[in-house]
């Protein structure tokens, strides 16, 4: 038991010491019950001093209540130094959540893609199914069952990239150079009523310049019911027409040759450029082509199974590019599929 003021003194030196090495509340908190807590150290003297002769009773315990005093200031200065430095970590580690983050790289659609989505978008909301079909096609659909036969002149309006597969001495394998073979595959596999979209790309063997690239994207389209007229066709392409180059547009049909229908057309626009005046962009012919249509031929309808007597049908098929070549005004096709960062970050 310390009785004098050696031990005292050696409590303090302790006391002081470990206060210093203290460094968080916990610890803290085990200091002063060591020190100042009801068995602690300095308590322990005090209660001790009943057994001391007076004298010394007066001086120690002079002493060891001085020295709790101090002890006692010394808790609430470390108790409040740490309540500080507890703030300064808080306000170090502070985030400023109104901060703008760091931007994140955003992708975009393709041009082509975006086109292709708002002309499905359109059919799809007059009632047309999307539906698609193979890339590598046979001969057999892409040409001989659209009435287009080996020989025929009208083969050359599609320049084709034929697969290197032989068969009797033949290649009956190629690229598709249409989506007009998916008419044929659709109509074999269901029973009218038909209404479809067909989006997807097409190869030609083509020597590529601004209107012309070897790979393209096109829709058709196929409807087949009973009665449908070429009132039908006209009243749904310029519903698409003016819902893709808006609502003032004039629309023209014109008649065209395609050896899969009976009558062919074209759909045109008016030149929003010049607006019917002759430019650069219409070939000073005022009007814009958009794409190919016709009646189903009879002959088509009857070969897949179906009395012609009593179904009609319509087609058509466009490419995409050219349609957001003339959206956006792009001047040449060659841009969609060159990778140009500088041309894509527009769209
Ligand atoms: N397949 C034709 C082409 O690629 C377009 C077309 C489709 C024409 C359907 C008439 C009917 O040029």
């Amino acid at each position: 038991m310390p009785s004098d003021n050696e031990s005292l003194t050696q409590i303090e030196t302790q006391a002081r010491g470990q206060l210093d090495a203290v460094s968080d509340e916990d610890a803290l908190e085990r200091w002063r019950v060591a020190f100042l807590g009801r068995r602690g150290r300095l308590t322990l003297v005090l209660r001790g001093l009943t057994d001391l002769p007076v004298d010394e009773r007066k001086r120690v315990g002079a002493h060891a209540n001085h020295l709790k005093r101090e002890l006692e200031t010394a808790l609430q200065e470390k108790k409040a130094r740490l309540a500080q430095s507890i703030t300064e970590a808080l306000v170090e580690e502070r985030i400023d959540v109104t901060l703008p983050g760091p931007p994140l790289p955003r992708g975009r659609l393709h041009p082509t893609t975006q086109t292709l989505r708002d002309v499905l978008d359109c059919f799809v909301s007059m009632g047309f199914q999307v539906v698609e079909g193979p890339e590598i096609e046979w001969d057999h659909y892409n040409f001989e069952a659209l009435r287009i036969p080996k020989d025929h002149p009208a083969r050359d309006m599609w320049d084709t990239l034929w697969i290197d597969y032989e068969k009797d001495g033949e290649r009956p394998m190629l690229l598709r150079t249409h989506t007009s073979p998916m008419q044929i595959r659709v109509m074999e596999q269901t029973q009218p009523p038909i209404r479809v979209v067909v989006p997807g790309k097409c190869y030609r063997y083509e020597a590529t310049d601004p209107t012309h690239e070897w790979m393209l994207t096109q829709v058709e389209g196929l409807a087949v019911d009973e009665g449908i007229s070429l009132g039908d066709l006209k009243g749904t392409l310029a519903d698409f027409a003016h819902r893709i180059f808006g609502p003032d547009r004039k629309v023209a049909f014109r008649c065209d040759y395609f050896p899969f229908v009976e009558p062919g057309m074209e759909l045109r626009i008016d030149c929003f450029l010049c607006g019917g005046q002759g430019c650069r962009i219409c070939s000073r012919s005022g009007w814009i082509e958009i794409l190919g249509a016709g009646m189903v031929h009879p002959e088509i309808l009857e070969a897949v199974g179906y009395d012609s007597e009593r179904y009609t049908g319509f087609a058509f098929g466009m490419g995409i590019e050219r349609i957001a070549m003339l959206r956006h005004g792009i001047e040449d096709i060659r841009l969609f599929y060159s990778n140009d960062l500088r041309f894509l970050r527009q769209f």
